[in-house]
């Protein structure tokens, strides 16, 4: 017998090397009623939520895109390639089934404005949206796109794209610099002296 227990692994790894799991399901939850069609799982969106609402960014921090569906994330590639092409699609979007937005453990998020770009948000580093940086890892969150690591990561540097890794991690990841890959490699040989 197999009990499917629903949530997912806050360290789960998806990338171009590593698709979506089959049988994972997000237990998913609206991180704001504000923008009911965003959702995350359940412990992400809370803490997401906490992070936002101590920097007062309430109204001024946006969730752009949340959970994806891989049929979603398929319409986000086909859209994207035909409007923007190839380099920049590859880019900035991930491969249908290797989005970690499948997850709900991954949030883009958006300064407010009248028109917010769903693919690339602005997300500047100064004021809230700077200090929801600075405050993420203690919520369990990181950038997870960095400046200098696309060829670890595969994508394009995200300032809007953030990733749930709990806690401590996201605080450990966030101090030593280091992006999931290269976190999930030190545990594997053998963990970090914090
Ligand atoms: N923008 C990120 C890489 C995604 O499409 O999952
Ligand atoms: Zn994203």
């Amino acid at each position: 017998v197999r009990v499917q227990v629903k949530g997912v692994d806050p360290l789960l790894l998806v990338n171009a090397a590593h698709p979506m799991p089959e049988g994972v399901e997000p237990d998913l939850t609206t991180v704001d009623e504000r923008w009911p069609q965003v959702l995350l799982e359940r412990e992400a969106a809370r803490l997401l939520a906490a992070c936002i609402r101590v920097v007062g960014g309430e109204g001024q921090i946006v969730p752009v895109s949340g959970w994806r569906s891989r049929e979603e994330q398929q319409r986000i590639w086909d859209d994207t390639l035909a409007k923007e092409g190839e380099a920049f699609t590859r880019q900035y979007v991930a491969r249908p089934g290797c989005s970690e937005h499948q997850t709900g453990l991954a949030i883009d998020l958006g300064l407010a404005a009248p028109h917010i770009d769903f693919i690339r948000p602005n997300f500047p580093d100064t004021g809230v949206c700077r200090a929801f940086k600075e405050q993420a890892g203690k919520f369990g969150f990181i950038l997870r796109y960095p400046a200098g690591k696309e060829h670890i990561t595969g994508i394009a540097h995200e300032p809007w794209h953030f990733r749930y890794v709990g806690t401590p991690h996201g605080a450990i990841m966030t101090k030593l610099g280091l992006t999931l890959e290269e976190y999930l490699e030190l545990l594997e040989q053998g963990g970090v002296r914090v």
